[in-house]
């Protein structure tokens, strides 16, 4: 049976994460979210009281990083020395710590492998920002989502007021802005499309049309699957 990596990259708010679950679902393959590695990566961080801002201070702390993923009836869970912090990671301050740490080489160097690891064991549809440049030059699809950034803060800020925490829009807005320029001017691994990614922009579209448009580009390039990973094991 065939194994297949899929990346999905493109700035926060552009509905990769939804849209790649949604894919590993249709398809039977599994979901890594990779920023959940490095929101893990950034809570130990803000635990020890750090600002994020000191590159050595963040480094010396990686060896205590240890960061594994689990799958089960919920999805992947991540874990930070075998706790559970799937639910902590997704805090606004968790966000602005994980972009200024995630732009430090050793950090994305710690990540890496366990990417690497599980993109090689099954099936996966992996988001993130480096995932068809860097983690997987070789993946069988790669795609490069966009929106507005205005349509971005919108579902973000919807998403954040629902979990129950008070943000204003225009503060969503401004510091997704000033992720962006963070993530995409940054020395290591930029946000960057990867030559041969099919950009696709989700303004204007709703969740279940970006996902019909992303599935066609799916069966055109790779089929309809089976593929291993899911029920049978790729070995
Ligand atoms: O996708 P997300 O919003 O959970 O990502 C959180 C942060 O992590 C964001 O600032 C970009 C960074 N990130 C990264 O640098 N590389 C990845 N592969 C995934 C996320």
């Amino acid at each position: 049976m065939k194994k297949v990596n899929i990346a999905i990259d493109g700035p926060s708010g552009a509905g990769k994460s939804t849209i790649a679950r949604r894919l590993a679902e249709r398809f039977r393959i599994t979901y890594v979210d990779t920023g959940a590695m490095y929101r893990a990566v950034a809570l130990l961080v803000f635990r020890k009281g750090l600002d994020g801002l000191d590159e050595a201070a963040v480094v010396a702390l990686l060896p205590e990083a240890d960061v594994s993923l689990t799958y089960g009836e919920q999805g992947q869970r991540v874990l930070l020395s075998g706790e559970d912090v799937s639910e902590q990671i997704r805090r606004h301050e968790i966000s602005e710590m994980t972009s200024r740490i995630s732009g430090y080489p050793a950090v994305r160097a710690h990540l890496l492998g366990l990417q690497q690891r599980t993109a090689a064991a099954v099936s996966c549809v992996l988001d993130g920002r480096d995932i068809g440049t860097v983690v997987l030059p070789h993946a069988d699809l790669k795609i490069f989502l966009t929106a507005s950034p205005e349509e971005r803060a919108r579902r973000r800020h919807l998403e954040l007021t629902q979990k129950g925490q008070e943000i204003s829009f225009e503060q969503v807005l401004e510091d997704l802005i000033a992720r962006d320029e963070r993530d995409s001017s940054r020395a290591a691994s930029p946000l960057k499309k990867a030559d041969d990614a099919v950009e696709v922009d989700t303004t204007g579209k709703n969740l279940d049309e970006s996902v019909e448009l992303i599935c066609e580009i799916f069966v055109k390039r790779l089929g309809e699957g089976p593929f291993c990973g899911g029920a049978a094991p790729c070995s």
